[in-house]
């Protein structure tokens, strides 16, 4: 199983908490949870600028191996 406190958790950085935190929580299961489609479509470029944002603002857009982990999350119904 695929668990928010085990795989999604540690995709963050403390530069993209410290980026997100006046539009919610990246290190709360609940806010990650019920922003998971936004986040889906944000961190491959739908709906949006791609997220994180390039340096020094954040850390660039993902890997495909850490999108398909989070898509995958996703699928299994965000498990905390
Ligand atoms: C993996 C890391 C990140 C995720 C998952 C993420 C997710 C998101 C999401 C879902 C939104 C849309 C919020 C809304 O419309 O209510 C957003 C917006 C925003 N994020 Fe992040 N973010 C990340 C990293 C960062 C970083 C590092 C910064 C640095 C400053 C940042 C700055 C912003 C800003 C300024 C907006 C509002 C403008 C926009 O929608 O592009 N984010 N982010």
């Amino acid at each position: 199983m695929i668990s928010y406190a085990k795989d999604t958790y540690p995709l963050f950085t403390d530069k993209d908490v410290r980026g997100m935190s006046k539009f919610f929580d990246l290190r709360s299961f609940g806010d990650v949870k019920a922003r998971s489609e936004q986040i889906s479509n944000r961190i491959r470029g739908i709906g949006g600028s791609v997220i994180p944002p390039p340096p020094p603002n954040g850390d660039g857009p993902w890997s495909q191996e850490k999108i398909d982990l989070f898509e995958a999350w996703v699928k299994e119904g965000c498990q905390p």
